[in-house]
């Protein structure tokens, strides 16, 4: 499992399908595979921003550069979902 695949199911999985496949546990989240998220991770600084600050209901995470790193490019990897 890439590192940051287990990274964003440890931090973001509550609450985001963190998966290529699957519906957010939020129903507000979007999922990871969306082309919205895919475009936000490949914004340099956006990933970071939204752990350390916290978005809605989740907590500031104290995530270490290079897992913010990780997160990012696991989020740009995934395929576009099927609809
Ligand atoms: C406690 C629940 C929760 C957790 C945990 C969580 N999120 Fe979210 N996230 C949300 C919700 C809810 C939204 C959408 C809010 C809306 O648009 O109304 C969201 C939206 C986002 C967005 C798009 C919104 C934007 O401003 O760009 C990104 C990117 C994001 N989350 C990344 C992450 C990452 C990365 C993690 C793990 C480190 C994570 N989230 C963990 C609840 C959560």
């Amino acid at each position: 499992m890439s590192r940051g695949r287990k990274v964003a199911q440890q931090a973001c999985a509550a609450c985001h399908a963190v998966e290529v496949s699957g519906v957010s546990p939020r129903a507000k989240a979007p999922a990871f595979a969306s082309l919205e998220m895919r475009h936000t991770a490949a914004l340099g600084g956006r990933i970071e921003q939204l752990t350390r600050t916290g978005h809605y209901e989740m907590p500031p995470l104290e995530l270490r550069p290079d897992e913010v790193a990780d997160l990012a490019a696991y989020i740009a990897s995934l395929e576009p979902r099927r609809r």
